[in-house]
């Protein structure tokens, strides 16, 4: 901008002194620093750890840590833990589970638990003289990162696979070499990242030796960085149960009728990308609530089952279902990169604790976990949607963050709760009762 100079040297400032830059910015500068100071932790050991997860930390941002009782996987018990800032999810996630509860519980597998990465690199010499070394060129890269890989081949992982592919006809002269991880109970990423920027370093150094690069321009190294993309990291989650176990499910459907409206709906989302983004976001509700809880990257989680719902050219539902015998069984199958050891999963306070109430899962169990909260939301999102509509628990739920908004007492929020029992909600419509109410007092 015009006359402005970039702020430099913020990151080593200290935590007082950003917060007082920053509140310059602020219509009420004493109190913005007030409110931050508010949210850190009491301990301030605590908050230290909290404050190192990031970079230029002020404050601690809170959402709610809700629990999904009652969610039978693979004849197990659990109690979920998931953080989310939208209502309604953790009250559906809790119905769900009960409802499968007494029907059989949810059935989980994991069927991959394998992890991409690559080295994008331009290969200017003939091409054959790189492809014609593929196989020696994957002793080498596995023996010359042994040390790295050491701890982790102790733990049943390590790398199980380096191949190179040629990314013509859109990139021609580009090379990606592939490698592919086991990343044990790590979600892994600072494991194949560095093992990665090794390899990147170890490609020119082969090659040399060989005396097939003459010139340091031979072979130009882009970049070394894991695929988030990880369908060889798949879980699957199914429930199932007869017909005649959906009856009285609202809105008057026999459960004949339940069971077809609900392949209607399933149908719909996958034969309508637009449908299936939603059909999908209502399966990430209960995934990243439980990912985040357990201190996972949710973002990595989104990325990948947004991929593989696209992975056949046309975006789709991450759902199937059958029908079958008299018998419904609905399945989730989605790429899971999730862990239990590393990152936040043990550094997080709450995600330590997610651990334990879970009973300290391996990465495994907990992805089965995860796609058990993903298919549990999907599904009384389907089942609100062909019936109640998601609205009415919605708006209702979605009321008292209106009222914490608009900073009702605690008298008028009962007041509001009770005129809006059996009314259409709207910010509007709670602003003008609120005032109504203000004025009649
Ligand atoms: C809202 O967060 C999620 C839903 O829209 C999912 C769906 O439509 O299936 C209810």
């Amino acid at each position: 901008m015009d006359g402005q100079e970039p702020i430099s040297g913020f990151s080593r400032l200290s935590r007082e002194e950003r917060i007082e830059m920053a509140s310059k910015l602020s219509a009420n500068p004493e109190a913005f620093a007030r409110e931050l100071a508010c949210f850190w932790h009491k301990d301030p050991e605590v908050q230290r750890i909290l404050e190192e997860f990031s970079e230029n930390t002020v404050s601690n941002y809170f959402l709610p840590f809700g629990l999904a009782p009652n969610f039978l996987i693979n004849g197990r018990i659990y109690i979920l833990p998931m953080v989310i800032e939208e209502s309604s999810v953790v009250a559906a996630a809790s119905k769900s589970a009960k409802f499968w509860f007494t029907r059989g519980g949810f059935q989980t597998e994991v069927i991959s638990t394998i992890k991409p990465g690559h080295v994008y690199f331009k290969w200017k010499v003939n091409q054959d003289l790189l492809m014609d070394h593929e196989l020696e060129l994957e002793s080498y890269l596995i023996e010359h990162t042994s040390h790295l890989t050491e701890n982790m081949r102790k733990r049943g992982g390590g790398i199980r696979s380096v191949s190179i592919h040629a990314m013509a006809p859109e990139m021609p002269g580009h090379f990606k070499l592939e490698a592919s991880f086991e990343t044990a109970d790590s979600m892994g990423a600072n494991f194949i990242n560095t093992c990665l920027e090794a390899m990147a370093g170890l490609l020119p150094e082969f090659f040399r030796d060989k005396g097939i690069l003459i010139d340091e321009y031979d072979l130009e190294i882009i970049m070394a960085i894991l695929s988030n993309y990880t369908p060889d990291c798949m879980v699957s989650c199914m429930v199932q149960c007869p017909e005649e176990d959906f009856a009285g499910m609202g809105a008057g459907l026999s459960s004949l009728e339940f069971v077809g409206k609900f392949k209607e709906a399933v149908a719909i989302a996958t034969h309508d990308p637009a449908r299936a983004v939603t059909h999908n976001k209502g399966i990430f509700n209960g995934v990243d609530a439980l990912v985040l809880a357990t201190g996972n990257d949710y973002r990595a989680v989104e990325a990948a089952g947004h991929a593989f719902a696209a992975a056949n050219g046309k975006y789709d539902s991450l759902t199937g279902i059958e029908f079958s015998g008299g018998n419904l069984s609905y399945e989730l199958r989605m790429p899971m990169a999730i862990g239990t050891v590393g990152g936040l999963t043990g550094a997080h306070p709450l995600a330590r604790l997610s651990m334990d109430l879970l009973g300290f899962p391996d990465a495994r169990e907990l992805m089965q976990i995860a796609a058990a909260a993903g298919l549990a939301n999907n599904f009384a999102a389907v089942w609100s949607l062909i019936t109640s509509g998601i609205q009415k628990g919605h708006m209702q739920m979605h009321l008292s963050n209106i009222v914490n908004t608009l900073r009702a007492t605690a008298q008028e929020k009962e007041a509001i709760i009770r005129y809006f029992q059996d009314k259409q909600v709207s910010y509007r419509g709670v602003e003008d009762y609120l005032i109504q109410l203000r004025r009649s007092l």
